[in-house]
């Protein structure tokens, strides 16, 4: 287990618990694609690794509408905690919550139809391992869809808002940004899932534009939920000039309507058992 990942991202849970209900809508606009290459039917067995607050397996729980099992993994139990408080909220059958690491799953080979994985991947040190996990969890025929960050000048957001971090508060000595973009160029992984027993891998770039609203503080949920270790560190003062900051520098960006381009590209990927 990285002990790293495991401050980091509970550090980050009440921020993620938070923001989760008002991120979920542009989060579908992820999610139904990876659905849609997972492709579950009902009864299907589903397990979502690297699970978070619910995304996607809430979408994947609305999706098998109680006929199929969800099964939702997480390294931290406070992250699981929001999933099931969300999922109480909904009609839907809800995911069971198993804290777990991906790449030492707790569970027999062969025991789901699909593995789902939307921004887990980078975070995990031996990405063999965790390739070799989802493998061994799968059914032959099976499949395991992936989504994972394209390069960082094409997702505006975070590369803007980590500019302004190191304008008001200096360089980011935990470098908490650059994992994220770990597989911008994701050919490397199609050969690495090959190798941990896949028999086929491909993948797509899914490219989305949303025009903002700048007069108001669109970007805060990201700020919030990406940079919690670094914000840790900041006074109240600190971090009302940062707020300050950020809201001046999309000002400047924002058209005659005051909308703001954000713009983002996801590689979706697909591992065939
Ligand atoms: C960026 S969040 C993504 C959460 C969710 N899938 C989403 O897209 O909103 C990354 C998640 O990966 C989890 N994580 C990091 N390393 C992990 C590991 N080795 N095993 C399982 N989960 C891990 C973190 O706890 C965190 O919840």
């Amino acid at each position: 287990m990285d002990l790293q990942e495991q401050l980091r991202w509970t550090q980050s849970a009440d921020a993620w618990s938070r923001w989760a209900e008002q991120v979920a809508d542009p989060a579908i606009r992820i999610n139904m694609p990876l659905l849609d290459l997972a492709a579950a039917a009902p009864g299907a067995r589903v397990l979502d690794v690297a699970a978070g607050v619910g995304e996607p397996s809430l979408s994947q729980a609305e999706r098998l509408g109680g006929n199929g099992l969800i099964v939702a993994c997480d390294l931290v139990p406070d992250m699981l905690r929001t999933l099931r408080a969300r999922a109480a909220g909904r009609t839907s059958a809800a995911p069971v919550p198993v804290a777990a690491d991906m790449t030492a799953l707790p569970f027999p080979d062969r025991s789901f139809d699909h593995v789902l994985c939307r921004f887990g991947l980078m975070f995990v040190p031996d990405v063999p391992a965790a390739l070799r996990e989802m493998h061994r969890v799968l059914r032959p025929g099976g499949n395991a869809a992936l989504a994972v960050w394209g390069n960082r000048a094409e997702n505006s957001l975070f590369d803007q808002l980590d500019q302004c971090l190191d304008t008001v508060l200096g360089p980011d000595p935990a470098s908490l940004l650059p994992p994220l973009f770990r597989f911008a160029d994701p050919a490397p992984l199609l050969p690495a899932a090959r190798q941990a027993g896949f028999a086929a891998a491909e993948y797509r770039t899914l490219r989305l534009r949303t025009m903002a609203d700048g007069t108001r503080p669109f970007w805060r949920a990201t700020l919030d939920m990406a940079f919690t270790p670094r914000l840790a560190g900041a006074d109240t003062m600190a971090t009302a000039r940062l707020h300050d900051h950020i809201a001046s520098h999309y000002r400047a960006l924002a058209d005659a309507q005051h909308r703001v381009e954000v713009r983002s590209a996801v590689h979706l990927l697909c591992f065939q058992a």
